[in-house]
């Protein structure tokens, strides 16, 4: 096998050049000598193109997942690519509101909001709120009715599907948290207690099966049995969710979106559902437009022939390793290909956490020997990562740049040791002064 680029892991605009990895013909060297590491690098166009993919794939409209990874940018990104925004918090509300989305181009979920974050929903005028319960519609019809707004909403149910992916990331099994069991009619029975609640409107039926699905089957299976609720609810929207999978390393087969698009319309049309479908993928548009990059501080051979590389990151930036065993592909940065049959997969990637989960790769190969100083870097990290970094160990998040036409933008800036402190209230100060 020759060495080569890894085309379906890496952002649309990467390329090889003999300063190494560029992203949109901008060196990742240069970007680390002004921004350092850990760096997450996102690419515009690859953005821009995977909302244009959903688009054609959804025509009747789709909403990107903001839990994949949110800031003001992306949000104005988003939505000036004509997708609307699924928002699960008052927080992540907060923050596509503060991009100057309006709030009609919002979905607001949660399987336990809170009443301030109805409100804010309610104040803002979103576009519609997803019940997951009965305590759900209880507060948000109280509340509702208290500010006399009639708000638009959609019901999520459960269809009780076990698409196969890792457990902690399926949602529609019957045993899941969230939505309300399309089994023995609870979904109708609240469907149809929504529509005789004054200020609140049934526009929709909501289903989202899990994620990182590759089986489409499980999908249409789930997608059909909320369409059969949606067509006796005489609604209008079917929202099919997210879900499907992306590939992470070489290798990993992942359907296309376009083919997504056609077995839910299928699946949503073999159940008699006549009306809007609509999506909400979230690592379909994030997950490979970025890459993350890391400086190895330390080489270190472990047993006979084991060499690990320790970076200055880890679980705090990406805690997807340690929850669900996902693999990433490192790759130098200097010489960003793939290796070849005869690199020794001898690697693995460790990050300076104080654990051993702490690992984003084992037994890999590397297309170049790496030495300490090298920046090596994970494509496929712009889902989920950022989004759920911690300042576990006390350390801090990365910077988040995006690149475009040649040109880099600072969107998220690195924290520093005053963010650590911003919310530490130092109680026992007071004993001192005494
Ligand atoms: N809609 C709803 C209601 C969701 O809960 C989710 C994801 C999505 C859409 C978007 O799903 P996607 O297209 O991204 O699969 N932290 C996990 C993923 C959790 C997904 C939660 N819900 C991970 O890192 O794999």
């Amino acid at each position: 096998m020759d060495s080569r680029i890894a085309v379906g892991l890496m952002p649309l605009s990467a390329s090889c050049a003999d300063s190494g990895l560029q992203v949109a013909g901008v060196s990742v060297t240069d970007l680390v000598a002004e921004h350092g590491t850990p760096l997450i690098v996102y690419d515009e166009a690859h953005l821009r193109a995977r909302c244009a993919d959903v688009k054609h794939a959804f025509p009747d409209g789709a909403s990107y997942a903001a839990k994949a990874f949110l800031c003001r940018s992306m949000a104005r990104l988003v939505h000036d690519e004509g997708l609307g925004i699924d928002v699960a918090s008052g927080g992540e509300l907060a923050i596509a509101l503060a991009a100057g989305v309006p709030a009609a181009a919002l979905t607001v979920h949660g399987n336990n909001k809170s009443r301030a974050e109805i409100e804010q929903a309610l104040v803002a005028g979103v576009s519609r709120i997803v019940i997951d319960s009965w305590d759900d519609l209880t507060r948000l019809s109280d509340l509702a009715a208290a500010s006399a707004t009639t708000q638009r909403v959609a019901l999520r149910v459960n269809p009780d599907v076990a698409a196969a992916t890792h457990r902690s990331i399926m949602t529609g099994h019957g045993a899941s948290k969230f939505g309300v069991a399309i089994g023995g009619g609870q979904a109708a029975t609240l469907a149809a207690r929504v529509r005789t609640t004054p200020y609140l409107e049934l526009t929709g039926i909501h289903v989202h099966t899990g994620s990182q699905i590759s089986d489409l089957s499980a999908l249409a299976g789930s997608i059909g049995a909320a369409a059969a609720v949606a067509r006796e609810c005489q609604v209008a929207e079917l929202i099919v969710g997210g879900g499907l999978a992306v590939a992470y390393v070489e290798g990993d087969e992942a359907p296309g979106v376009a083919e997504w698009g056609e077995v839910a319309h299928a699946a949503a049309r073999a159940s008699g559902f006549v009306g809007s479908i609509l999506a909400e993928p979230g690592r379909t548009i994030a997950a490979a437009a970025a890459i993350t990059v890391y400086t190895i501080g330390a080489v270190k051979h472990v047993g006979n022939n084991s060499i690990m590389l320790a970076v200055d990151g880890g679980i705090s930036d990406n805690p997807r390793p340690a929850l669900y065993g996902s693999r990433y592909q490192p790759l130098l940065v200097r010489h960003p290909l793939l290796p070849s049959a005869v690199d020794p997969a001898v690697y693995s990637v460790v990050g300076k956490n104080c654990e051993s989960s702490d690992t984003f790769a084992s037994d890999v190969a590397l297309s170049a020997e790496p030495r300490v100083g090298d920046l090596v870097f994970l494509p496929v990290t712009g889902a989920y990562t950022y989004a759920m970094s911690s300042n576990y160990n006390g350390l801090t998040r990365p910077a988040v740049i995006m690149v475009g036409s040649g040109t880099s933008s600072l969107i998220v800036r690195r924290e520093g040791i005053d963010d650590l402190l911003r919310s530490d209230v130092f109680a026992l100060d007071r004993a001192a002064q005494h």
